[in-house]
């Protein structure tokens, strides 16, 4: 078993670089194979949902070699499959986005079905919803979802409305709408920096995206793409998880590399709290000037609130003077980490999706368990803050979406460690 080892108590001072944003990562390797080229990807996270994104790319056939530790080159002239290999497929949610990128390719694609999941169930209703629109049918074959267009030819540009905003959704059918037959329109459009960074993307390789950033997105169809060069946007969430780590355990830090005004939806609740952050252009100076107060937050689509930020905010909240209020309105299930705070000695009562906080004065560390990406990343936090040791489990999930998280606390000051535990199990044997 690997875990993290974390004890508590000191504060957190200097510099650290944040890397390349996975959720632009997610859409943007599988939209490579939209290129009919050479395309070069620089600020990628080495992250495992990344290392998992390459191993399908290469599956269907796609030359993929990193250049440097952040940049790869792939050549997806020759891609000989449209199936996304179950096995793969089934390790990570985003495989999704190879439906809209087969599909718009090659008008024909083959994905395992993703399932529900630790935060919510997880629906791709919108997206098939898009597909359909654009001339595809689809069918349900046993865990494969199969999409296709009749006759091979390519999907034809339509109007869409989503019944909810989507993150997903709006990124696959401007995947999907890139290389279509004429103009697609996506109405009620997320707009997170990674939907832009996916628009700049295309955009940097010869198609035709306007409006990124705003609830209509507008994709004028182009017969092919060109390879060249893009470099992801830095990762808002990894962003904020090390500022509600300076909250929570106290000193000050310079975030570098980052988009300040990405930022500001995480900022805006942190300063409420008592914070004092400085925006460079391309940095933030944040620091803990004294004791926290409690904070209310409801998350929301870009640029409310972001629903992958609230756990680590919970964390926050543990030690916030007096009551904090969150309320989860994204996914179903993304309050379990409370149960693991509260073994740490938090504060916090759950009713449906909302969670209350009293704030206590000090958390005690103790084996816990991520239950998954943001709920680790909420347990590093506490832990970083609380007394004496924490041991967390589970970290693979921490690991598919944070690029040396241990690694860069350490270096701010961070007594925390990445420890290997041989079992003598049964299975072993
Ligand atoms: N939804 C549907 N039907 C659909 C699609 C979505 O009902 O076809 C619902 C979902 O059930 C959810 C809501 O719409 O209640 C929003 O889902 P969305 O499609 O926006 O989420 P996603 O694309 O599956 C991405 C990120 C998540 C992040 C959400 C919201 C990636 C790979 N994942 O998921 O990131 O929470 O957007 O911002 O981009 C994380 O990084 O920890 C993470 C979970």
């Amino acid at each position: 078993m690997v875990y993290y080892k974390i004890r508590g108590g000191r504060k957190l001072y200097g510099e650290v670089k944040i890397s390349g944003a996975k959720n632009a990562a997610a859409s943007i390797l599988p939209g490579l194979l939209l290129i009919n080229g050479i395309c070069r990807i620089c600020n990628v996270p080495q992250i495992e949902d990344v290392h998992l994104t390459i191993e399908i790319l290469e599956s269907l056939g796609a030359k993929v070699r990193w250049l440097s530790s952040d940049c790869i080159e792939a050549d997806c002239r020759e891609i000989g499959s449209r199936t996304v290999l179950p096995h793969l497929g089934v390790r990570m949610r985003a495989s999704h986005f190879f439906i809209g990128t087969l599909l718009g390719r090659f008008g024909e694609a083959n994905a395992p079905l993703p399932g529900g999941c630790v935060i919510g169930t997880r629906p791709i209703d919108q997206h098939l919803k898009g597909f359909a629109a654009m001339g595809a049918d689809y069918a349900v074959d046993g865990e494969m979802v199969r999409v296709s267009v009749k006759n091979g030819q390519r999907l034809k540009g339509a109007e869409i409305c989503f019944d909810m905003v989507t993150v997903g959704a709006t990124m696959n059918l401007m995947l999907a709408a890139a290389l279509a037959d004429g103009v697609t329109v996506l109405k009620n459009a997320a707009s997170e920096p990674h939907i832009v960074d996916l628009a700049g993307f295309l955009n940097a390789m010869g198609a035709d995206v306007s409006g990124a950033g705003t609830d209509e997105i507008i994709i004028k169809g182009v017969p092919s793409l060109h390879g060249g060069s893009y470099s992801l946007i830095p990762d808002q969430i990894e962003a904020g998880t090390f500022m509600a780590a300076v909250a929570a355990a106290g000193g000050r830090i310079r975030l570098s590399g980052i988009i300040p005004a990405h930022l500001k939806c995480i900022s805006a609740p942190l300063r409420h709290m008592g914070m004092e952050i400085t925006e460079g252009e391309d940095s933030l100076m944040v620091s803990r000037p004294g004791e926290l107060s409690g904070i209310d937050i409801v998350t929301r689509p870009y640029p409310g609130f972001p629903t992958d930020m609230q756990p680590q905010m919970g964390a926050v909240a543990c030690f916030a003077r007096g009551k904090s209020t969150i309320v989860e309105t994204i996914w179903e299930d993304r309050l379990r980490y409370t149960s693991e705070l509260r073994r740490m000695g938090a504060d916090i009562t759950v009713h449906e999706r909302t969670a209350i906080f009293h704030g206590v004065p000090h958390l005690t560390g103790a084996s816990v368990e991520a239950l998954d990406l943001r709920a680790g990343a909420a347990l590093v936090i506490a832990a970083l803050a609380a007394d004496g040791v924490t041991q967390i489990s589970n970290i693979g999930f921490i690991e598919r979406g944070y690029h040396d998280l241990t690694g860069k606390l350490a270096a701010l000051g961070a007594e925390i460690s990445r420890e290997a535990e041989e079992r003598d199990t049964e299975e072993d044997h």
